[in-house]
């Protein structure tokens, strides 16, 4: 398997306006593979604008945030290429799209990295944003799932969250939990807020 690097990447449209969505960076060489899902905001903004920004964070309320429909976080303009960057990020990566791979599901965008630079000093991740970062990517997935698989991972990273969550944590958690009660409750506006 590739490496795979869970990132917040910033796409810009036409007019320049920018948008933040988690997505998994794919390694493929020296360059990394963005891969969207039809339909996405991040897919339609490739096309019109061949640049990204991948923004390495620790603060994983930014992760469940962007799919809970709180997108609205600060950002600073990028450095090379057209386009913004989370402001606290520890790092940023500046992608610029090299070719496409198109596909009816899921086109792939390979992006050489044309910039790079270091912000503070990665302090880790501890049990609790990692078991936010996976109840995030379950939260997208929740149409997909059986409802006993759901039950069971919830389970399981909710032992982490119980150990080592601190604040921030609490409240990503919380902001995902609020979206699959929804999901659960058939209220499908709410589960699919963005
Ligand atoms: C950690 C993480 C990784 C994700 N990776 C991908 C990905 O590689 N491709 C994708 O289409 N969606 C991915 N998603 C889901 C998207 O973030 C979500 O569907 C988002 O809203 C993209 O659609 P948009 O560009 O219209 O906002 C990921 C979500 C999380 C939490």
């Amino acid at each position: 398997m590739p490496r795979i690097v869970e990132t917040i990447v910033t796409t810009i449209d036409a007019a320049g306006t920018p948008h933040l969505a988690p997505l998994g960076l794919i390694e493929d060489g020296d360059l990394w593979i963005i891969a969207p899902f039809r339909p996405s905001r991040t897919l339609d903004n490739l096309l019109a604008n061949p640049h990204a920004v991948a923004s390495h964070t620790g603060d994983v309320r930014v992760f469940a945030g962007c799919i809970t429909g709180r997108r609205d976080w600060p950002t600073v303009p990028a450095d090379v290429v057209p386009g913004v960057r989370l402001q606290d990020a520890v790092s940023h990566w500046e992608l610029s799209v090299v070719r496409m791979s198109d596909d009816a599901q899921r086109p792939r965008f390979h992006c050489r990295i044309v910039h790079a630079a270091s912000h503070a000093v990665w302090s880790g991740y501890n049990r609790a944003e990692a078991a936010v970062l996976e109840l995030a990517v379950l939260a997208t997935r929740l149409s997909m799932l059986p409802p006993e698989k759901i039950d069971a991972e919830l389970q399981y990273l909710e032992i982490a969250i119980s150990k080592t969550a601190g604040p921030r944590e609490r409240e990503a958690w919380d902001w995902l939990m609020e979206r699959i009660t929804a999901f659960r409750r058939g209220d499908a506006d709410a589960a699919q807020k963005r």
